[in-house]
């Protein structure tokens, strides 16, 4: 007999099949003589049903047991469903409860729970149709990612998470120790002593694989590296985590505008691959979520992203008849609100922002002949604000040294990423994607911890 997963079953079985399914119980219904089960195996949104005669073995107890969030194995052949909504059902031959659920203690019962709530049952929200669906959307974008790069030749490198350096300088870290934090050593002038902790020096969860892809691209040109990166920022927002992933492309022989056009034909790509594998998952965000989620998808595929620099965003930022919170002027970082005006109100697409001020970006993007900016590209999406990061890097040594040093970092401390650009350096550029917010992006779901199965913020961790 064949076990077969139900989103299969449903697309392409026949009536007279024999099949064995394996999933949890979503719903019952009893009637007289036989009764209804709906079950779910996370294959697909929607269930398959399975219809129970009495006339199976140990009907009474078997039908006690089988209730919401059951874990239940059944065997039997596929019919033409006579009833509304699914074109087939399983007539069940052989059913067989692995675990049951208590209806009167099992938090998922049938009817609609807040996304808060089901924050509090992280182990079990994976269950329901938002977080199914948003799983297999995330799922789906993962692989779209992987075949975009491979597809072009990429190398897919992996980068370390625990490192000794702070890529974006932001000082936004989680240190790594083995010290006991109860008896930490000291010397003599009362400092840690990092020369007694496990690496012999500080060490961090890294903030972004970036660095190390950089030193692969000098080797193999294009590579790419895609990771959980870290942050110790205080941000309680729905757009912050504390552990996300990050997809970063790097390219050797390649300029800002190579970067730009990769990225926009990435983010198109991911969407149109979404579509094709999701569409059931998709039309349940758009029904459910955001109604404006399909039609956002359709507008990224077919448009052209906006592209102008910072210093044309800061005037029309400035001339907005809009007020915000944070004031615009040049030299000062955008803020979300002022991401999310460009991006949703005035372009009402993805907006593509270059050449930001030096002071504001990190030590490692390319200074430009003005001296006063880098050629650094954001890229703004509507709802989300910044889901890309990225710059042409700096590949002359001398000017390299004078920006690490200008940022207050020790180009001791860089050696090796100094010595790129003493050895064999080139022009070459990348950016990173927020794969959270992409996830957000694509499904409209309002707030980051709902796009990752086990969300770590400020003061959670937990599951
Ligand atoms: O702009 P960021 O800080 O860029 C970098 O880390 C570069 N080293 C990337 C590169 O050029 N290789 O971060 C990149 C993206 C942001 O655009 C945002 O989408 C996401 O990472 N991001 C976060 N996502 C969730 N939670 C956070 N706390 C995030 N911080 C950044
Ligand atoms: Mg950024």
């Amino acid at each position: 007999m064949l076990n077969r997963r139900i989103a299969e079953i449903l697309r392409s079985s026949q009536p007279d099949e024999s099949l064995l399914v394996q999933g949890w119980v979503r719903t019952k219904r009893e009637l007289k003589g036989f009764a209804f089960i709906e079950i779910n195996d996370g294959s697909s949104l929607a269930n398959l049903q399975v219809v129970i005669n009495e006339d199976v073995p140990d009907y009474e107890t078997t039908i006690k047991n089988l209730n919401t969030g059951a874990a239940v194995e059944v065997a039997g052949v596929l019919v033409a469903s006579q009833g509304k909504g699914q074109r087939i059902e399983l007539k069940a031959e052989k059913l067989k409860v692995y675990g049951e659920a208590d209806p009167e203690t099992y938090p998922l019962q049938k009817k609609r729970h807040s996304f808060e709530f089901l924050r509090t049952i992280g182990h079990l929200r994976s269950r329901t149709n938002s977080f199914g669906a948003v799983f297999r959307v995330r799922n789906a974008c993962s692989a779209a990612i992987h075949q975009f790069f491979q597809e072009r030749g990429f190398l897919w490198v992996h980068t370390p998470i625990i490192t000794a350096s702070d890529c974006e300088g932001a000082g936004e870290l989680f240190s790594v120790t083995s010290l006991d934090l109860k008896n930490i050593p000291r010397t003599d002038n009362q400092a840690i002593d990092y020369s007694q902790d496990f690496f012999g020096k500080p060490t961090y969860l890294t903030v972004s694989g970036q660095l190390e892809a950089e030193v692969m691209a000098m080797a193999f040109g294009n590579v790419y590296t895609f990771g959980p990166t870290f942050r110790a920022e205080n941000s309680n927002t729905s757009r912050h985590l504390a552990e996300f992933w990050m997809v970063e492309p790097e390219m050797a022989f390649c300029n800002l505008e190579e970067d730009m056009d990769l990225a926009e034909a990435f983010l198109k790509y991911i969407f149109e691959y979404v579509l094709v594998k999701c569409p059931e998952d998709m039309e349940f965000f758009n029904q459910r979520i955001d109604n404006s989620v399909l039609a956002t998808a359709e507008n990224i595929i077919n448009n052209q992203f906006e592209r102008l620099t910072y210093t044309d965003a800061i005037k029309l930022l400035e001339k907005a008849d809009v007020k915000f919170d944070y004031p615009v002027s040049w030299g000062l970082d955008l803020q979300s609100e002022h991401e999310r005006y460009l991006a949703e109100q005035l372009f009402k697409k993805p907006v593509i922002v270059t050449d930001y001020p030096a002071q504001i970006k990190a030590f490692y993007m390319r200074l430009s002949d003005d001296e006063k900016t880098v050629r650094a590209m954001d890229i703004l999406a509507p709802k989300i604000g910044e889901i890309i990061g990225g710059s042409q890097r700096e590949e002359r040594l001398d000017v390299l040294e004078r920006r690490v040093i200008s940022q207050g970092m020790k180009p001791e401390d860089l050696w090796w990423y100094l010595d790129l650009r003493r050895y064999g350096t080139v022009p070459h550029a990348g950016f990173g994607l927020g794969f959270e917010r992409l996830v957000q992006f694509m499904t409209g779901m309002g707030n980051i911890r709902d796009v990752i199965p086990f969300p770590r913020t400020p003061q959670n961790a937990e599951f």
